[in-house]
């Protein structure tokens, strides 16, 4: 019989580009998502690993509004500190896609298209917020206010974000506009509904098949259907995000809960495209057999158990959720982790911080929530760093590298005869991968990493019991099944401290390939030749401990970091010279479509020319002979074959062009100030 190799996708949730990542995202989604997925490709399983920004909707809008720049501004920029800090970590995704794209937009139309067409989709008109005074609906994130299940102050309109339900808008007590803080009045609007309520039985029946779930997940999921599953409006009134392709939708774009989930789709796709083979996305999203598994922060289960699975069910042709990984929180030295309190650690800091990535993702590992809501501690830090890492793992590897590289010339020593010792630490070190793989297949990453320590911790103890710096020839069997021992750790903690692991076969110096296959197993032989060993991991001191305190609990504000974005300080202000100028003779460009050239006298400054796009909009006799305004410190520009040397200056709004006049004549020349 021919073994199918499994195959796996594992699917990290899209982070919102509206922030910097601080730990408790790493640690909530794309850490446990990364050492998974490592973990699949050291199994040889046909692996992908996806990710993406989720760039549409209010998150981005709201904020993008705030710093007074627009969504696209905020998003470009936000997108690549992401992946820099992503990269950084070691996050190994195969594609890290943005839901701006082409071709998110194309799938998430598709999709929808799909759904409509297969009886999901009904219209209905909402009462929706209106914000008098900003003139505009108010979705989601555009309005706050007391969540009337929890009584947490600052619900969204979508969600609230302490309890995890999913709300209406006209369900929140106070709602007051974001962002000028006005009540609301509801008003009628029509909207897009898909129908969960036809989906409930279908839904209950797949959470009711997936016996492997973690509980907390399971009853939450099984809680939702139990209250009873309401259509759930899809479309906003909003600019930014995915336009709705049928007609009466023009105004609206898609709720960014139903084009954020098909980003797993459409970065899937590109990742396809990127390796030249543009169908093999569909492996595993419609061939029967692949698994799914998707790693998210437990607000986020409600979507991946009700409504991305809602919407896979009414779509037919995609696979759903194998696993759905829900963690819980991580919290930062007794509080909630917040950037506006200056609460957590934040990874923009990290990246600079000059402690290898290994250490943090060590510790890291430790605070995954997978039970229960953790917390990092700088105490705690600092123990499992010096007292686990360094002087378990790093120390066991250490010894037996320098011991080979001192006593042996580099060279792996001849085992001489086998103790029961020996003969049991053999058995040991070939049973070792065993309870370690059973622990990741099960996502339970944790405790993988635990017996990784555990076995570093007996093979400390037998190198102690053997005291092989006593007889360097009795040694010789000790140090040749220490070696391989470290081969082994070598592989298992790949997934978790992926750099040192590198690091480690590289001064293992052998041919095989870094794979699941080969842990457990003696293949380093006599007179193999190591490289020269050195320090894995470094302890941390007090001074280390005190310099990252002050350095990592301090995010750069968005509004730093987009300050020159659109903002001019008063110097270059001072650079911009703008006057008023007389228009003395206006000429047809007729190359082209709508350049006049434009001879325009500024007193003492003299007769400057300029190219201007105003033919369609002003005849010359409505030119010449006026007072205008231009830029006239303008670098020239040639715009077929005329010289532009200064600008004149129009306010615009689609396609309307209005020249801007001084309201009483005044001086060719003068300065506006
Ligand atoms: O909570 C969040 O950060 C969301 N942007 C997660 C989206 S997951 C997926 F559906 F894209
Ligand atoms: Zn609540």
């Amino acid at each position: 019989m021919v073994e199918l190799t499994k195959r796996v996708l594992v699917l990290c949730a899209l982070p919102y580009v509206n922030n910097i990542p601080h730990i408790g995202n790493i640690v909530g989604s794309h850490l446990p998502a990364d050492i998974f997925a490592r973990f699949c490709r050291l199994k040889g399983y046909e692996t992908v690993f996806i990710g993406g920004s989720d760039e549409n909707g209010t998150p981005s809008e709201v904020t993008a509004q705030k710093l007074g720049i627009t969504p696209k501004q905020l998003c470009d920029k936000l997108y690549k500190i992401h992946k820099k800090i992503y990269d950084w970590f070691w996050i190994s995704y195969d594609n890290f896609s943005r839901t701006s794209k082409p071709i998110h937009h194309k799938t998430t139309q598709e999709f929808f298209l799909k759904i409509y067409e297969n009886g999901f989709i009904s219209e209905g008109t909402l009462v929706m917020p209106y914000c008098p005074r900003c003139k505009r609906f108010l979705p989601d994130r555009y309005v706050e206010g007391t969540c009337p299940y929890c009584g947490y102050e600052k619900a969204r309109g979508d969600q609230c974000e302490k309890c995890g339900r999913l709300l209406d808008p006209d369900q929140l007590i106070n709602p007051r506009c974001a962002i000028c803080g006005t009540t609301p009045i509801f008003k009628e609007t029509k909207h897009l509904f898909l129908n969960l309520d036809k989906l409930s039985d279908k839904l209950e029946e797949w959470i009711k098949s997936n016996k492997h779930w973690k509980e907390h997940v399971v009853s939450l999921a099984l809680g939702w259907i139990k209250e009873g599953l309401k259509p759930r409006c899809i479309t906003r009134d909003l600019k930014w995000g995915v336009k709705v392709p049928i007609e009466g939708y023009e105004d609206k774009v898609f709720y960014v809960w139903f084009d954020a989930p098909i980003g797993y789709i459409s970065s899937t796709k590109e990742w396809a495209e990127k390796i030249g083979k543009p169908d093999e996305w569909k492996k595993f999203w419609k061939d029967k057999g692949a698994l799914i598994y998707n790693f998210l922060g437990k607000d986020n289960i409600p979507f991946h158990t009700i409504f991305w699975p809602g919407m896979l069910l009414a779509h037919g042709e995609f696979n759903l959720p194998y696993q759905v990984v829900g963690l819980n929180y991580c919290n930062y030295e007794g509080g909630k982790i917040s950037k506006s309190k200056g609460w957590g650690i934040f990874c923009d800091k990290i990246i600079e911080a000059d402690v290898d990535v290994d250490i943090w993702r060590y510790y890291f590992t430790w605070l995954i929530p997978e039970t229960k809501d953790t917390e990092f501690k700088w105490k705690e830090f600092v123990e499992r760093i010096n007292n686990e890492l360094v002087a378990n793992l790093g120390n066991f590897i250490y010894r037996t590298l320098s011991f080979i590289w001192k006593y042996y010339d580099g060279k792996v020593p001849e085992p001489k005869e086998y103790d029961e010792r020996d003969k049991e630490f053999e058995e040991f070190i070939k049973n070792s991968p065993e309870k370690v793989e059973r622990l990741l297949e099960d996502v339970r990453l944790r405790d993988g990493l635990a017996e990784i320590i555990n076995i570093a911790i007996e093979g400390n103890k037998y190198f102690q019991e053997k005291e092989p710096w006593k007889d360097k020839e009795k040694a010789r069997t000790a140090i040749f099944l220490s070696v391989n021992l470290c081969k082994t750790l070598a592989i298992l903690m790949w997934p978790y401290l992926p750099k040192s692991a590198e690091n480690l076969w590289k001064m293992l110096n052998i041919d095989e390939k870094i794979e699941w296959k080969n842990a457990g197993k003696i293949t380093i032989m006599p007179k193999h030749k190591i490289n020269e060993s050195k320090i894995l991991f470094k302890k941390l001191t007090d001074e280390d401990v005190e310099r990252l305190k002050k350095l990592v609990t301090k995010p750069t504000p968005l509004e730093e970091i987009f300050g020159g974005e659109n903002v001019i300080s008063f110097d270059e202000w001072k650079k911009v010279d703008i006057r008023v100028g007389k228009v003395l003779k206006v000429e047809d460009m007729p190359q082209t479509k709508k350049l006049y050239k434009l001879q325009v006298d500024f007193g003492e400054l003299g007769v400057k020319q300029a190219v201007s796009g105003l033919k369609g909009y002003y005849k010359p006799e409505e030119l010449e002979g006026k007072q205008f305004v231009f830029l006239v410190n303008l670098e020239p520009k040639k715009f077929f074959g005329e010289t532009a040397e200064v600008m004149i200056l129009a306010a615009v709004k689609d396609d309307k062009v209005v020249l801007i006049k001084p309201e009483r004549e005044i001086e060719n020349g003068a300065r506006i100030e």
